[in-house]
C-alpha cells in the first residue's frame, strides 16, 4: 500500500513528500536589557508562530552583555553570555541584533557586521542618526543588510513607510511625537502628578533611556527625527541643524502654561522641506487637547506625514517599551529589506528655521508685574498678544515671531531672574 507520505509523480512513479524543516537562522544579540531581554522572551514564546508563518527558526548563538552577573530572562541559556566584544564579533551568526544603545561599542559591532557582509538589525537611534548613511553604504557595498525599524517610534512601522520607494513620494513634512517618556510625563502632569513621580513611573515601565536626560532634553527625539529626515528628504542626518528644546527642568511649568491657554503641551518633532532646504526642530508645542497630538497620551507616539501625492498619512501606536520595540526588531529579522542609498553630495541642505510662529512664554506668577513683562519682550521686538494666568504661572502668548527673537526674549527674562518655559503654539 502506498504511504500517505508519497505522491504520484507524472510518470506514475511515487515520489517522497519533501518535509521541509524550518530554516535555521543563527542570531547574535548585543544587549539583553529592557529591549534585548524582551526579544529573548519573544523568540521563545513566538517560535511556533515564526516557524509556521515564515519557515524560520531563530537560534540564539551568542549574547553580549555589559554585566555578566545581572539577572536575565529565564528563557536565556546563560552559557551564551559574553561580556567580551571580540568574542561576540568572532561568533558565526547570520544576523546580528544590536540593542545596547549608545555609540560604543555599537558602532564597532555595526561596522564589523556589515563589513563581513552580514545582516544587522538595530534598535539604536543614536547610532543610525550619527552613522546611518555610512552603514547603509557599507551594507550595499558588502551585500549585507541594515534594518532599524525599531529605532524610531517603537512598534509603529514608520521606517518601512518611508523606505518603501513607492509608498510616499513628494514628502513635504513629518510632524509628531517621537518620544514616549516625555509624552508619558506630560500626560501624568495633566492628571495632577508631580514631575519626579511621573519620571519614576516612566522609568519603571521601561520607557526611559538608561540616561533619561536624553529623553528630557529632546536628544532622543532629535535622533529619531534626523533619521526620518534622512529617509524622507535624503538629508545627511548627522549634518542636520536641529532646533532642540526639551522639557528640561520646566516640565510642570510647561504643562501649567498650556493648561492656562486651554490646551496641552507636547514635545513635537518636525522636519519640513522648504525651497531652500530642510528645517528640523524638537520642542514643546501647545496643542489643542482634542487635536491629533493632544489626544496622543502616555507612551503613545504619533506622526503625520504630509506628501504632495499621498496627502496626509498618520501613523500612531506604542512608541516605547520593551515588548513593542522587540516586536519591531523581530519584524526586521524576518523581513527582507531594501537597502538605502547614502545621500549624494551631502544631501539636501539643512537650514535654520526662521518661520514665524506664535509662542507661549510662561514665567512664575507674581515675580514681575505684567507691564514689566510686556516691556521686556517689547525691547527685543516681540509683541505680546495676550497674557493668561494659570496654576502659578503667567503666560504671554506672542504674535507670530521667528525663533531667534524668542531666544532673545528668553535671555532677557532670564536676565531679570526669571526662568521662562516656552511652548510653540501649534494646532
Ligand atoms: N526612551 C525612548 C522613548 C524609548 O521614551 O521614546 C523608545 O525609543
Amino acid at each position: 500500500m502506498m504511504s500517505t507520505a508519497l505522491k504520484i509523480g507524472t510518470a506514475g512513479v511515487p515520489i517522497p513528500a519533501i518535509r521541509r524543516g524550518p530554516r535555521v537562522v543563527r542570531v547574535a544579540l548585543a544587549g539583553c536589557g529592557t529591549v534585548g531581554g524582551e526579544l529573548v522572551r519573544l523568540l521563545h514564546q513566538g517560535a511556533d508562530e515564526i516557524r509556521a508563518r515564515h519557515g524560520l527558526r531563530f537560534e540564539l548563538v551568542r549574547v553580549l552583555v555589559a554585566h555578566g552577573e545581572r539577572p536575565r530572562p529565564g528563557e536565556l541559556d546563560r552559557a551564551l553570555l559574553t561580556t567580551d566584544v571580540d568574542t561576540f564579533l568572532a561568533t558565526d551568526a547570520d544576523i546580528v541584533v544590536e540593542a545596547i544603545g549608545g555609540l560604543d561599542p555599537a558602532l564597532r559591532i555595526a561596522r564589523a557586521t556589515l563589513a563581513a557582509g552580514r545582516r544587522l538589525v538595530t534598535a539604536n537611534k543614536a547610532l543610525v542618526a550619527a552613522h546611518g548613511p555610512e552603514l547603509a553604504e557599507m551594507a550595499l557595498r558588502h551585500r549585507g543588510r541594515l534594518d532599524f525599524e525599531s529605532a524610531v517610534m517603537g512598534g509603529v512601522p514608520v521606517i518601512r513607510a518611508l523606505r518603501e520607494p513607492l509608498s510616499l513620494t513628494g514628502i513635504r513634512s513629518i510632524r509628531g511625537i517621537l518620544n514616549g517618556t516625555t509624552n508619558y510625563i506630560l500626560s501624568r502632569l495633566e492628571d495632577g502628578w508631580t514631575f519626579p513621580a511621573a519620571l519614576a513611573e516612566a522609568q519603571a515601565r521601561g520607557f526611559a533611556e538608561a540616561d533619561p536626560s536624553r529623553d528630557l532634553s529632546g536628544e532622543d527625539a532629535a535622533d529619531k527625527v534626523r533619521i526620518l529626515a534622512w529617509l524622507a528628504f535624503g538629508a545627511d542626518p548627522e549634518r542636520l541643524e536641529v532646533r532642540r528644546r526639551g522639557l528640561g527642568d520646566r516640565a510642570e511649568r510647561l504643562a501649567h502654561a498650556a493648561g492656562a491657554l486651554g490646551g496641552v503641551a507636547r514635545l513635537v518633532a518636525e522636519a519640513a522641506r522648504l525651497p531652500e532646504g530642510v528645517v528640523v526642530s524638537v520642542e514643546p508645542v501647545l496643542v489643542g487637547a482634542a487635536s491629533e497630538l493632544g489626544r496622543t497620551r502616555d507612551e503613545e507616539n504619533a506622526v503625520v506625514i504630509e506628501s504632495e501625492w499621498n496627502g496626509r498619512v498618520r501613523l500612531s501606536g506604542p512608541g516605547a517599551g520593551g515588548a513593542p520595540t522587540a516586536s519591531a526588531l523581530l519584524g526586521d529579522m524576518v523581513r527582507s529589506a531594501v537597502c538605502h542609498r547614502a545621500p549624494a553630495d551631502g544631501g539636501t541642505p539643512s537650514i535654520p528655521d526662521r518661520r514665524p510662529h506664535a509662542w507661549a512664554i510662561a514665567v512664575e506668577r507674581g515675580q514681575l508685574p505684567e507691564a514689566a513683562l510686556r516691556a521686556t519682550l517689547d525691547r527685543v521686538d516681540v509683541e505680546v498678544h495676550r497674557i493668561a494666568r494659570g496654576k502659578g504661572v503667567s503666560v504671554m502668548r506672542t504674535q507670530p515671531t521667528p525663533w531667534p527673537r524668542i531666544g532673545l526674549a528668553v535671555r532677557a527674562l532670564e536676565g531679570q531672574g526669571l526662568a521662562p518655559a516656552v511652548l510653540r503654539v501649534g494646532e
